[in-house]
């Protein structure tokens, strides 16, 4: 019998990634949208639409008729939690026998009370194991894809970042679409907790020597005291939200499980997970010097 999944977050980073690593398999799948017209154009007139919110609970109730297993994934705002509380209540109404969950980095979660997005994810991860489903939660390192914030700064051959050199193993969306993918649609559950990382430690001194080769340009990296980070994502015009958020989560970065290695994209997807310098090669275009 083919599998019914329910993708929510579709048209984000991780959502995308996960559409697209479901195409291989013999599924089908159903993208839960806000705005049907923006979401064909981010993902093609071929996927099947279910529009709803997060913030409309009677959605979410309707977009899981008849679905077996659902990724829930959202945004980092301060809406999160609320809107994963909302997912967790109609899941439990809902048939769907599994729910996989796109959680915090490994850090965040340790440290959840002084990150913010840790405490809202482990809230979450609460609130669906308390549906009683099979719940796996995917606790993804930092994303590669975050460096493309940054073209402006990279584009005047600039790559700031936090001082004291902590070592992060970026991972690639990508790799954690495909271990969701495969967490929606294999019979096994692959675990209760997947920490899901790159296959490297690298500090943004390494990243900036990895990007200089790639771009065959000089990229410094400057590394900046949170005081100046702050200042400059509020000049950039970032939401104050967003500015403490990075704020909390580069704190953490010096912790040693930051740079942690694991084997679960290898386990789950039969594949080693992607280099930064592969990343950067395939992203060449995304970072064009200042003209
Ligand atoms: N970035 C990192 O380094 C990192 C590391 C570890 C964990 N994470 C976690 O990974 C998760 C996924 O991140 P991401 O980068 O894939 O997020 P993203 O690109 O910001 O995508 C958010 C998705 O949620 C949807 N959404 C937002 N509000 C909604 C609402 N009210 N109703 C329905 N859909 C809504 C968005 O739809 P629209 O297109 O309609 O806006 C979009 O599809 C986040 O929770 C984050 O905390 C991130």
């Amino acid at each position: 019998m083919t599998l019914n999944l329910l993708v929510t977050g579709a048209t984000g980073t991780v959502g995308r990634a996960t559409l697209s690593a479901l195409r291989d398999k013999d599924v089908h799948v159903v993208a839960f949208v806000r705005d049907p017209a923006r979401a064909a154009r981010a993902l093609g007139q071929d996927v099947d639409l279910r529009v709803g919110d997060f913030s409309d609970e009677a959605s979410l109730i309707e977009a899981l008729a008849g679905i077996d297993a659902v990724l829930v994934a959202s945004g980092n705002d301060p809406g999160m939690r609320e809107q994963q509380f909302s997912a967790a209540r109609a899941i439990a109404r809902s048939e769907a026998r599994r729910v996989v969950k796109i959680s915090g980095s490994p850090v965040s979660i340790v440290h959840a009370a002084r990150a913010r997005t840790g405490a809202d994810h482990l809230a979450a991860e609460v609130a669906l194991r308390a549906t009683g489903r099979e719940v796996v939660v995917i606790r993804p390192n930092v994303f590669m894809q975050n460096f493309l914030d940054q073209a402006g700064a990279v584009a005047h051959n600039a790559l700031p970042g936090p001082d004291g050199a902590p070592r992060v193993s970026f991972i690639d969306a990508h790799d954690i679409g495909r271990v969701s993918a495969a967490a929606l649609a294999e019979p096994e559950l692959p675990g209760e907790i997947l920490e899901v990382t790159g296959p490297e430690a690298l500090t943004w001194f390494d990243v900036a020597a990895i990007m200089t080769e790639v771009l065959g340009r000089p990229i410094t990296h400057y590394p900046a005291a949170p005081e100046v980070i702050r200042q400059g994502l509020l000049a950039m015009g970032r939401p104050a939200w967003q500015v403490e958020h990075a704020l909390q989560l580069s704190a953490l970065f010096t912790d040693p499980r930051a740079a942690e290695t694991t084997d679960a994209v290898q386990r789950l997807t039969g594949r080693a997970p992607s280099t930064i310098k592969a990343f950067l090669e395939r992203h060449v275009d995304d970072f064009p010097p200042v003209a």
